[in-house]
Order: structure tokens, then C-alpha cells, then sequence
């Protein structure tokens, strides 16, 4: 079962015997530029993103592994994956990176992460394994699935029935009711879905992309995404708007039953002002 907003966790774990929960961090749609100054919609996005390492780094840290789920580099500059490289070793945590939309998979994993190459990968803690999924397609902003992915996924959830599974992906499986960021969801997510379903070792669905937090059920299991770490997208809008919400992260504590405790947690304020009104990004 998923427990969603659960409040924050202070890093001790009082539980008598009970085994210490697999802690994650996700990070999300950082949108970083090559040039230190570079600017989504008004934001310096290395600002924004490191006012959200700041925040994490307040609060049960360091956790097990960090996630980054996609749209890292805005600009696709080869000098954005190697800072963002430097960036993370320097926090001291492993970490593991998916591609979104706007990211050239070659860079990521040239620069970044080696294995953000693989379009279905698996990285194990603990009891729990993370199974990364690549949903981007070359030059297209909207997600799809691949049928080898979703073969690799299910035969994996098959031959290790005791394992824990948790997917992440850059794009959100299904619809979150904005038609505008709905049009740019996983083409196949009911594939995923059912995939799910059927495998009670998968435990639930964790994406980016849409720049908000959204938790759904799905029977027992639920799927979630996170906010960017620099600006947000306004819920049900119908065409493009900005939320007056704050960058965040989403923290997760992965139990040995399967449980899975997480919430969003934001920072105070943005760096700079909010551009009042865009028409896009
Ligand atoms: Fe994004």
C-alpha cells in the first residue's frame, strides 16, 4: 500500500526491531542551462535547483539514493550534463538519471549517468529495486514506451517475485486533467498500467514531466509525479499557465512489505519573481 502525505520523516526509526525503510530522493525537470545565468521564464534554474538541495539537505539526510527524473539540461549542452555531474558526486549520495523530453540521452549518459543509455534498467537497495523506464522519443516532446522495455520490465517482475519493485519514468502514464500537458503523456500508458497490475511485486509509478505533484490510485498501487525543482505548471488548466507554487522535491521511505510512505516537500519562496504571465516554455 501507498501512504501519501505522510508527515515529514526526521531520520530516526523507532520502531524496535523493525528493518530501517529504503530512503530515495526524487528530483525532477531541473531545466538547467550550460550558461551559470541561464533563465526559464524568468528563473535561474541553477538557483532553483540547488534552494531545493538546500531544502534536502535540512531534512533526513542524506538519503539512500537521489532520482533525477529527466528534463535536466534545458539547452542539451554537453557543459550542463558535465556541471551537473560535478554537482551531484559532490553531494555525496548515488544517484541515477532518466531522460525527458528535453534531454539528449547521448549527453546525459556521456556526461552524467552511463546508464541513463538503457531504456529499462534496475537499480537495487535494499529489498527494493528502482526500475528505470526511458519513455522519451527522439525529437518529440510527448512519451512513449518501447515493447521491448515493457517485455524487459515484466519478465523482471516475473523471475524476481521477492523483490520490491518501484518504476520511475519522465513521463506521467496517464492523464492528470490538463489537456495541453495531457497531449504530452505516455502514448501507451495503459500498457504500463496494466503491466502493473498484473505483478504484485510492483508497488507504485513515480514520474516528472508535468511540473506539479498528482498522486492517483490505481487499485491497490498508485502512481504519483513531483514538481519541478524551478517552475510549475497550473493544475487542470487547459492551455499552458504557471502555478504560483514552489520548486520541491518528493521523498520517499520504501518499507519491506511493500509500503511506501511519501510526500512533496517545497521550498519558502523563489529566488527571483514570478514572470507574471507566459504563454509557454
Ligand atoms: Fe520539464
Amino acid at each position: 500500500m501507498t501512504e501519501i502525505g505522510t508527515q515529514t520523516p526526521d531520520g530516526s526509526h523507532s520502531a524496535g526491531t523493525a528493518p530501517r525503510p529504503v530512503r530515495i530522493f526524487q528530483f525532477s525537470d531541473l531545466h538547467l542551462y550550460a550558461d551559470p545565468d541561464g533563465r526559464l521564464l524568468g528563473q535561474n534554474t541553477r538557483q532553483t535547483f540547488e534552494s531545493v538541495v538546500r531544502l534536502a539537505q535540512s531534512h533526513a539526510w542524506p538519503p539512500d539514493a537521489l532520482v533525477l527524473t529527466g528534463d535536466l539540461i534545458h539547452d542539451q549542452q554537453a557543459e550542463g550534463y558535465h556541471y551537473l555531474r560535478c554537482r551531484l558526486e559532490q553531494l555525496g549520495v548515488p544517484f541515477f538519471c532518466l531522460p525527458g523530453n528535453h534531454d539528449r540521452v547521448d549527453l546525459l549518459a556521456g556526461y552524467t549517468d552511463s546508464g541513463a543509455i538503457s531504456g529499462f534498467r534496475v537499480e537495487p537497495i535494499g529489498i527494493w529495486d528502482l526500475a528505470l523506464l526511458d519513455s522519451t522519443i527522439p525529437f518529440n516532446e510527448g512519451g512513449h514506451l518501447e515493447t521491448m522495455v515493457l517485455a524487459d520490465l515484466d519478465q523482471y517482475a516475473l523471475v524476481h517475485p521477492r523483490r520490491n519493485l518501484l518504476i520511475f519514468l519522465h513521463h506521467h502514464p496517464e492523464p492528470v486533467g490538463s489537456r495541453w500537458i495531457d497531449s504530452m503523456q505516455v502514448d501507451n500508458g495503459s500498457d504500463l498500467m496494466s503491466l502493473v497490475a498484473a505483478h504484485p511485486n510492483i508497488f507504485g509509478v513515480v514520474c516528472g514531466h508535468v511540473h506539479q505533484a498528482h498522486e492517483a490510485h490505481l487499485g491497490e498501487r498508485n502512481w504519483m509525479s513531483t514538481p519541478s525543482t524551478c517552475i510549475q505548471f497550473l493544475p487542470y488548466s487547459e492551455s499552458f499557465a504557471l502555478d504560483q507554487l514552489t520548486p520541491g522535491y518528493r521523498w520517499f521511505e520504501l518499507y519491506p512489505d511493500g509500503r511506501i510512505k511519501t510526500a512533496v516537500r517545497r521550498t519558502h519562496t523563489y529566488p527571483d519573481p514570478l514572470l507574471p504571465s507566459v504563454g509557454g516554455y
